[in-house]
């Protein structure tokens, strides 16, 4: 069984912060980010909370994929940046829609999107009366960028995706990984409130004391882990296809930062030309970040129908993943 990606939405804030406003608020340069990065401007949401850009790039990808709202069986948000702990995404879009069919978050930062993914695959699999399934990444990084650190403010952006997935036949791999322990590296505290019964602790993030509520890394390790845990996710999930890296037509990993995605793709022995990147304008939008470049991909027809895509997420938990699929 494999699972076929019927309709892709997708929501992209009006307003966009370039390096240059950066450069207005900060000790910095457009010259210093995009040669860094990749990284030209970046939609800030302003105002549209998180589940709000999830309805609609879910509502865009139902009307894509030409299906009623009521065949939707199953809905997962992938997000690290709700509006609420609780509800969920999930169940604010559900609620939009008028559906009634299971709906959860998870969490799985940068790769929550192929985890997500990875998971309606599973209830694909398992259960016949399931239809379609609705798999959303939408995020506000926007709320939690540390505007005091300009090494790491300067990558983040905004924006939702979405797909309406269903079962076929047909190529389909996945792999899924963690490494718990590098954690540190990349993470935001929450605001604990003060509490009279029980003390808290957070621990093992010593190394890097940092504000809470606001996205905390050391790029370098971050950037180490990605170029590793990129080539190890995509031939994991290549092998699982039983295909080789020769059959895949299009890689699209998680838009980080265009030296990464590079020196992946020089690892690996991939032509660039084969990776769909739009990080120039989009940056890194977390979870959304694999649905945002699918979408612009099919919309400037550079994937089309029956292509064998390979989504590649790497992120913070740390967490990596890739999959391998027809468009
Ligand atoms: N503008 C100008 N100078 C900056 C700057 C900015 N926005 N950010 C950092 N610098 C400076 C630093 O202060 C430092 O100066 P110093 O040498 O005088 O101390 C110098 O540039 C190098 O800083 P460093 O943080 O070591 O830069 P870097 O080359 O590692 O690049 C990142 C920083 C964030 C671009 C890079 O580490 C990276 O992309 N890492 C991966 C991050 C990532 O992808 N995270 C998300 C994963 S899902």
């Amino acid at each position: 069984m494999s699972i076929k990606i019927c309709g892709i939405g997708s929501f992209n804030p009006e307003r966009i912060i370039t390096n240059d406003d950066f450069a207005g608020i900060m000790e910095t340069s457009d010259e210093w980010i995009y040669s860094r990065t990749g990284i030209s401007s970046r939609g800030y949401a302003s105002g549209v909370p998180t589940w709000k850009m999830g309805v609609f790039a879910a509502k865009e990808a139902i009307k894509n994929a030409g299906v009623d709202p009521s065949e939707i069986g199953l809905i997962i948000a992938s997000t690290i940046t709700s509006d609420f702990f609780t509800p969920s995404v999930a169940c604010l879009v559900a609620g939009e829609l008028g559906l009634f069919c299971p709906a959860f978050d998870i969490g799985a930062a940068c790769s929550g999107f192929v985890y997500a993914l990875d998971c309606a695959e599973r209830y694909l699999r398992t259960d016949n009366k399931l239809k379609y399934a609705l798999v959303i990444s939408a995020e506000m990084l926007s709320r939690y960028t540390n505007f005091n650190d300009r090494s790491s403010a300067i990558i983040f952006g905004d924006g939702a995706g979405a797909v309406v997935i269903e079962r076929t036949e047909g190529v389909y791999g996945s792999y899924l990984g963690s490494d718990g322990a590098g954690g540190k590296h990349l993470f935001g505290k929450l605001p604990f409130p003060a509490y009279p019964f029980y003390e808290y602790e957070v621990t093992g993030m010593e190394d890097y004391p940092g504000p809470e509520n606001v996205i905390i890394q050391n790029g370098k390790e971050v950037y180490k882990f990605a170029v590793k845990a990129m080539p190890a996710a995509i031939e994991k999930a290549v092998a699982a296809a039983g295909l080789k890296i020769g059959g895949i037509d299009f890689f699209i990993p998680h838009q980080a930062n265009i030296r990464i995605i590079e020196t992946a793709a020089k690892t690996m022995g991939i032509p660039l030309e084969k990776f769909i990147v739009n990080i120039k304008t989009r940056a890194n939008t977390s979870s959304a970040s694999i649905p945002l470049a699918l979408c612009d991909a099919v919309r400037e027809g550079k994937i089309k129908r029956n292509d064998i895509i390979c989504l590649c997420g790497f992120g913070a938990g740390l967490t990596y993943g890739a999959m391998v699929l027809e468009y």
